[in-house]
């Protein structure tokens, strides 16, 4: 899938804009503090509705307005599609081909992509809830049903998490929520282990390419472990069990894979407490990287966000990113304050856009072939025309 054309009002430092992106790399580039960033951001909240991870809804604003739109056009294996998303303080309404979206699944099967910024080092060096949320979100970007799942599990968990805050629970309802959460939570963890099992080669080759050495070991640890989803159901089931009495007297759940941890290892040590920025940046990027090359064997097409390339990684290391990238023949947009770090694109399909002051200005756009306009056929949401929205 391909953002061709890119809109966006209000949101965040960035002047209003109306981006024809037809490109297979997008490049955009300024010095620092200009909005680069915002634009990737800009691209990540159309292709998941959300904020880059920690930041709020509100936060996507421009200062002193009150709602902010993002408007793209994708193409896809499916034909074209129209995806709008407006947001107002702690609202968001998002739209498919002007239709309010009441069917999120059907909206993703539009658009997905794949990140990594500077933050995401996180993933590796901070608490469980990080590893668990990449691989949620790659559960999702790969099935976006996922989310159901995911859903599923927290609801239940906040029911069972409001009965033990209040000192005396109802045994007969904890015993039903607890049933619910064992198979919900079974669910879960037989879905994150299948993608983790799908991921891990591929994390050991990209890794491989990239550092050009060292074994990488990822292990999912859980207290719902089985061969099976009845198996999880059943483990999970007797821990609860077990820790029913220190539930209660702690008011908190204990158990359940909202607890759970991915372990990584290099050469066999936890990467977490012993490796090095580079070591940790290196293995995050080659889990992104694994996501999208699982993605191109299921024959998906997500696209690829690099925020901050140049900050990341040295230039060889750069080079040989964009090589692959290349292959891998997915759109890729990249943030830098050097695009001479990238080396050599494929000119013919890339685009640069200059950003200064929050104003993106395409410096070069030679697309392949000269294909249709990408408005053609397509009414034409002027930004800040609301009369879309349900
Ligand atoms: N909601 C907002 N409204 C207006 N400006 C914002 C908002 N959020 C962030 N900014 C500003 O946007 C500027 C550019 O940010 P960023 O995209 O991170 O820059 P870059 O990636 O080019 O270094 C920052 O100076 C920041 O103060
Ligand atoms: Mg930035």
């Amino acid at each position: 899938m391909r953002l061709v054309r890119l809109v966006a009002q209000r949101f965040r430092n960035l002047e209003p804009f109306d981006l024809a992106t037809d490109a297979r790399f997008v490049v955009v580039h300024g010095p620092n503090a200009q909005g680069k960033t915002n634009l990737l951001e800009a691209v990540w909240t159309l292709a998941t509705l959300r904020p880059i991870r920690g930041h709020k809804t509100r936060e996507l604003i421009r200062w002193g307005d009150d709602e902010a739109t993002v408007v793209g056009w994708v193409r896809g294996e499916d034909g074209r599609s129209q995806l709008r998303v407006d947001f107002g303080g702690v609202r968001r309404k998002a739209s498919l081909d002007g239709q309010p979206v009441r069917d999120l699944p059907e909206y993703f099967a539009c658009i997905r992509a794949i990140s990594f910024t500077p933050s995401d080092a996180t993933i590796v060096t901070d608490a469980p809830v990080f590893r668990r949320a990449w691989l949620d979100r790659a559960a999702f970007t790969a099935r976006p049903t996922h989310l159901a799942r995911v859903r599923d599990y927290e609801r239940t968990l906040a029911q069972k998490a409001a009965l033990l805050r209040d000192g005396r629970p109802d045994v007969g309802v904890l015993d039903v929520l607890d049933d619910q959460l064992a198979r919900a939570g079974a669910a879960l963890v037989e879905a994150r282990v299948t993608l983790l099992r799908e991921l891990v080669p591929h994390v050991r080759t990209q890794h491989a390419a990239l550092a050009g050495g060292g074994d990488v070991g990822v292990r999912y640890r859980t207290d719902a472990d089985g061969d099976d989803v009845p198996m999880r159901a059943a483990r999970l089931r007797e821990k609860l069990q077990a820790a029913r009495v220190e539930e209660v007297r702690r008011r908190r759940s204990l158990v359940g894979p909202h607890g759970d941890d991915v372990r990584l290892l290099l050469d066999g040590h936890p990467v977490r407490q012993f490796g090095s920025r580079g070591q940790v940046r290196t293995l995050v990027l080659a889990m992104k990287l694994a996501e999208l090359v699982a993605a191109r064997a299921r024959g998906d097409r997500p696209m690829f966000l690099l925020d901050d390339l140049s900050s990341e990684l040295d230039r060889d290391r750069t080079r040989r990113l964009v090589h692959t990238l290349g292959e891998l023949d997915v759109q890729v947009w990249i943030s830098t304050t050097d695009p001479d770090h990238l080396g050599a694109l494929p000119g013919a399909d890339t685009l640069r856009i200059g950003m200064r002051g929050g104003a993106p200005e395409p410096v070069r756009n030679e697309p392949i072939a000269a294909g249709p306009d990408p408005s053609n056929g397509i009414a034409e949401p002027v930004p800040g025309d609301r009369s879309e929205q349900g």
